[in-house]
């Protein structure tokens, strides 16, 4: 049985898909449909400036934000199980950057046809149901496929979403003011998160209440790391950690404090595009991302 469509993902097929598994209704995102728009602010650190000469990490700013679960639009709550989403944009005008992170530091298919092939084998039949058989062989042809639910299993998310590690999955070329370039992981982490993670396991009140009355008491603070490369890292493949990754080399870029819950219609009249970057951060150099830079803006038009 042929495992994958030959060659016929486009981003804009992938964006249908994305929609169609989901089932989704006309203006919703195709994915991490279930959120929270918010705002904040950014302190870059001292170190910052060593890695990229981007004016979005190097000068503080005001920043705007989404907190965001696979699962039902305006829904009360997300399922606290599912993959989440933090997007930000920090700086303004030609020195804006948006940065896209999830909970699990590796994406669930290498190529676009493969991420095609996934999502179609996911397509509920007409019992409602996908059809199982083919979804089992899609995995054995492509075990790759399995690594980020494999990932969320081992690693079951915390109860807060201020205490959960998101990840920027790709290799991004990051330049600094001397002209070096090497690429770097964006990880952002909770700070506070051992305490925090111990305490609201025993409160937990539903993602979006727990997020608002922690941003109520000043308690949504991220760092925002690079995780530094080492010669022969893997950067073509968003399905692999890099060698070590937990315990490499890391520097500070700077701190993300959320202030308040926006209205949600805020962050929905435009899109987190991952290609927005301002000089100083390049775009990864990976097919899926390549495949990002269409698909948000479809995403977006689809969506109006
Ligand atoms: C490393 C892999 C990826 C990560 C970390 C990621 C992360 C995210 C996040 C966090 C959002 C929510 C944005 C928001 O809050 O508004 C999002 C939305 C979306 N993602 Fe991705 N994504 C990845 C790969 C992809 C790929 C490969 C595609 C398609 C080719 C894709 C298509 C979309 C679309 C269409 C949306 C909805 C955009 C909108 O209408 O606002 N993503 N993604």
């Amino acid at each position: 049985m042929p495992q994958l469509p030959n060659g016929a993902a486009t981003p804009m097929s992938v964006v249908d898909v994305l929609r169609a598994v989901a089932g989704l209704p006309p203006k919703a995102r195709a994915s991490f449909c279930w959120g929270q728009c918010v705002r904040g602010t950014y302190a870059p650190s001292d170190q910052a400036k060593e890695i990229t000469k981007s004016r979005s990490f190097t000068m503080p700013s005001r920043v705007l934000a989404r907190f965001s679960a696979d699962g039902v639009p305006n829904a009360v709550d997300a399922d606290g199980r599912s993959l989440r989403g933090f997007s930000f944009r920090l700086g303004s005008g030609n020195h804006r950057s948006e940065i896209l992170t999830q909970s699990a530091p590796v994406h669930f298919a290498r190529t676009l046809d493969q991420m095609l092939a996934f999502l179609q084998a996911r397509m509920p039949g007409p019992d409602g149901k996908p059809d199982m058989a083919r979804l089992e062989a899609l995995s054995a042809a492509n075990p790759e496929t399995l690594r980020q639910a494999s990932y969320l299993a081992a690693n079951p998310p915390p109860a807060s979403l201020a205490c959960t590690t998101y990840w920027g999955v790709h290799a991004f070329p990051a330049t600094n003011a001397k002209g070096e370039t090497r690429f770097i992981k964006f990880k952002v982490a909770p700070v506070g998160e051992e305490r925090r993670s111990a305490e609201d396991a025993a409160k937990f009140t539903g993602l979006l209440r727990d997020l608002e009355s922690r941003i109520a008491a000043r308690d949504v603070r991220f760092s925002v790391m690079a995780l530094l490369d080492r010669p022969g890292d893997p950067v073509m493949d968003v399905t692999i950690r890099w060698p070590d990754e937990d315990g490499r080399e890391a520097v500070r870029l700077g701190t993300i404090v959320i202030t308040g819950t926006e209205s949600n219609e805020v962050c929905d009249a435009s899109v987190f595009n991952p290609a927005e970057l301002a000089e100083g951060i390049g775009h990864p150099p990976d097919e899926i991302f390549a495949a990002r830079r269409d698909a948000y803006a479809i995403s977006q038009t689809r969506r109006r």
